[in-house]
Order: C-alpha cells, then sequence, then structure tokens
C-alpha cells in the first residue's frame, strides 16, 4: 500500500469543489431505467448511452471521479479510444464499482446483504492495473416493521470494511457506502437514529480493520423522512439531522464525505447539498460532495432515449446538472440556475 498516494488520490477525489459522477448502474439497473424508456436493453446501447457521458465538454470542470461498471471500464468509444483514456483525458479519476450485488440476508426477511468478497483481491489488482484509483461498494439498510436488524447493519458494516481493506492494500481508495434507503413511512429522526448507527458501526469495524481513514471517502445518504412518511421536512431541517448525525459518527479524519442522491429529484438534491454548505462547509472537518447518479444523469437519460440525434441536448442537460452539483456543492447553488440559457436543453423536447 502506498500511504502517501492514497490520501493524495482521496483528497483529489473531493477537491477544487468538485464531486464524483457515478455511472456504475450494473447491466440489470441499467436496463430497467433504459426500459421505462423505450431504449434497447443491450450492450451497444449501454455504450453508446456511457459515450455520451464521458465524452461531455466540459464535464471535468465540475466531476473529479467516475465510478465505472465492470462491462463499462472495458468499453471503448465509436472509434476505438478505450472510455478510462477519455475520462483520464477530461482530468477526472477513473473509478470502479466492485461488489456484485445486494442479496437476501439469511435469517433476516426484508434485508440484504452486499456480496463480492469472493476473489476480490484478483478483481482490484486487474482494476488497478486498468488505471482505476478507486472503488466503491454499496451496501443498503432497508427501514420498515422491527428493521434494520442488529445483524444486517452488522455484516454490511463487516464486508464494507474487508472491501475497503483490500481496496487500500491494492492502492485504490475505497468509497464505502452505507446507504438507508428512502422507501418506508419513517421519519427524519428515526431515519437520523439508524443512519447514526449504520455510521458508528461501519467506522468501528473500518478500525478493527486497518483502514486508513485519511485514505478513504464516506458515501452515506442524507438523512431525510421516508417517501411515505406524512410529514416531510424543510432542507434546513433535513440539513441540520444530517450534519448533527454525522459529527456523532464520522471521525474528522475522513477526508471527504460525498453524499448519494438515492432517488431524491435532481433540484432538492441540489438544493439540500448547497444549504448544507452554506451553513456548515466552514465548520466541518471534511469536504461535503457528492457521488450521484441519478441527480445528474436522469434528465439526460431522459432527453436522449437512445437517439443520435438528441446526444448534444442530452450532454448539455448532463453537464447543466453536474454544474449545479457543483455550485450546490460550493454553496453556491441558486433556484435561478434552472432557468439560465444552460438549461434549455433540460426542456427541449426530445426527438420522437
Ligand atoms: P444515486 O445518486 O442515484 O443514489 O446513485 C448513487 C450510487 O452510486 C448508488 O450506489
Amino acid at each position: 500500500m502506498n500511504t502517501q498516494e492514497l490520501i493524495d488520490t482521496a483528497k483529489k477525489m473531493v477537491a477544487g469543489g468538485k464531486g464524483l459522477l457515478a455511472m456504475d448502474e450494473s447491466n440489470p439497473t441499467c436496463n430497467k431505467r433504459f426500459a421505462k424508456l423505450g431504449i434497447p436493453q443491450t450492450e451497444e446501447a449501454r455504450r453508446a448511452y456511457r459515450e455520451l457521458i464521458v465524452t461531455t465538454p466540459g464535464l471535468g470542470d465540475s466531476i473529479s471521479g467516475a465510478i465505472l461498471y465492470d462491462e463499462t471500464i472495458r468499453q471503448r468509444k465509436k472509434d476505438g479510444t478505450p472510455f478510462i483514456n477519455v475520462i483520464a483525458d477530461a482530468g477526472i479519476i477513473p473509478g470502479i464499482k466492485v461488489d456484485t450485488g445486494a442479496k437476501d440476508l439469511a435469517g433476516h426477511p426484508g434485508e440484504k446483504i452486499t456480496e463480492g468478497l469472493d476473489g476480490l483481491r484478483e478483481r482490484l489488482s486487474e482494476y488497478f492495473q486498468m488505471g482505476a484509483r478507486f472503488a466503491k461498494w454499496r451496501a443498503v439498510i432497508a427501514l420498515g416493521e422491527g428493521n434494520p436488524s442488529r445483524g444486517c447493519i452488522e455484516a454490511n458494516a463487516q464486508a464494507l470494511a474487508r472491501y475497503a481493506a483490500l481496496c487500500q492494500e491494492a492502492g485504490l481508495v475505497p468509497v464505502v457506502e452505507p446507504e438507508v434507503l428512502m422507501e418506508g413511512q419513517h421519519t427524519l429522526e428515526r431515519c437520523c437514529q439508524v443512519t447514526e448507527e449504520a455510521l458508528r458501526t461501519v467506522f468501528s469495524q473500518l478500525h478493527g480493520q486497518g483502514v486508513m481513514l485519511e485514505g478513504m471517502i464516506l458515501k452515506p445518504n442524507i438523512a431525510l423522512p421516508g417517501l411515505t412518511c406524512p410529514q416531510q421536512e424543510s432542507a434546513d431541517a433535513v440539513v441540520d439531522a444530517t450534519v448533527h448525525c454525522l459529527l456523532r459518527s464520522v471521525p474528522a479524519a475522513v477526508p471527504g464525505i460525498a453524499f448519494l442522491s438515492g432517488g431524491q429529484p435532481a433540484e432538492l438534491a441540489s438544493e439540500r447539498l448547497n444549504a448544507m454548505n452554506v451553513r456548515f462547509k466552514s465548520r466541518m472537518p471534511w469536504e461535503l460532495a457528492f457521488s450521484s447518479a441519478r441527480a445528474i444523469q436522469q434528465p439526460a437519460l431522459e432527453i436522449w432515449r437512445g437517439k443520435d440525434s438528441n446526444v448534444v441536448a442530452a450532454q448539455q442537460a448532463l453537464n447543466h446538472r453536474a454544474r449545479c452539483s457543483r455550485a450546490a456543492r460550493r454553496g453556491e447553488y441558486d433556484a435561478a440556475m434552472e432557468r439560465t440559457p444552460a438549461t434549455i436543453a433540460q426542456v427541449a423536447k426530445p426527438a420522437a
């Protein structure tokens, strides 16, 4: 393990007011999103979509690192250039999702355990050779009647810690993602309790596995009331709760916290991240960044719909959401940004 390189990479991932773009949807997840929009669920369609993303002009102004999927890291532009070279040439650090998905946790109805530890050392070594410099592993924690169980939180935290230790051994910065899901009727307070318990357990396990905190990034959820909770909350309430929870559970040695978007509407995700940075940026020990998939990609995907004629408009929409995320991360986002000429692409009608 080259300690200094890991520390430098982790710092770069959250430097310059930028954040991470997650474009690591597994084939089933990507296909599901394509199916909703009538896009063919083929390897070529996934390749074309990822080419649209990585060739978006100016993406590197807002995005410090891009998380790829195993299929994507091996793909190329139509002209033969490997995606990983296109990304690196744009000044974006290539990353890779290395978990193999969340499966049912035996003995715990309604709960999941993320798999992928078998053979991970060898896979990490291959990804490093290919040029990846960081990795991602997502654990999911669902709230429900009596859930999450302690067994689910512990099993996922231990898997995250073993993954993180293997990453650092291989020279890759681990992005540690324990995601408390938004689905459910739970209150903001309940989400905070669970998020805090999950994070405390994760950091205890990271310590147990000897993970160097300065060489990792935490990717948590923002604390939110459940999607069907009758009492939704203001951006300020959400931000207060999130910061409170993080201060109690995340060591100051961690260089950055990059929030997942978790299916929040794109504009709301920007509004909340902005409120957090406006109010707390100068008082937090960590950078407060983003690591989003849907909040950056969704409008672009809806414009593209698998048509070459929509590529430019889709790239403009992608770049716009990346710029809004960057502004939010700097505390400079304003709803008026959604009405500037740069957003024309977002409202442009995609070709039928
Ligand atoms: P969302 O921003 O769409 O939640 O995706 C982030 C991610 O990488 C999930 O693992």
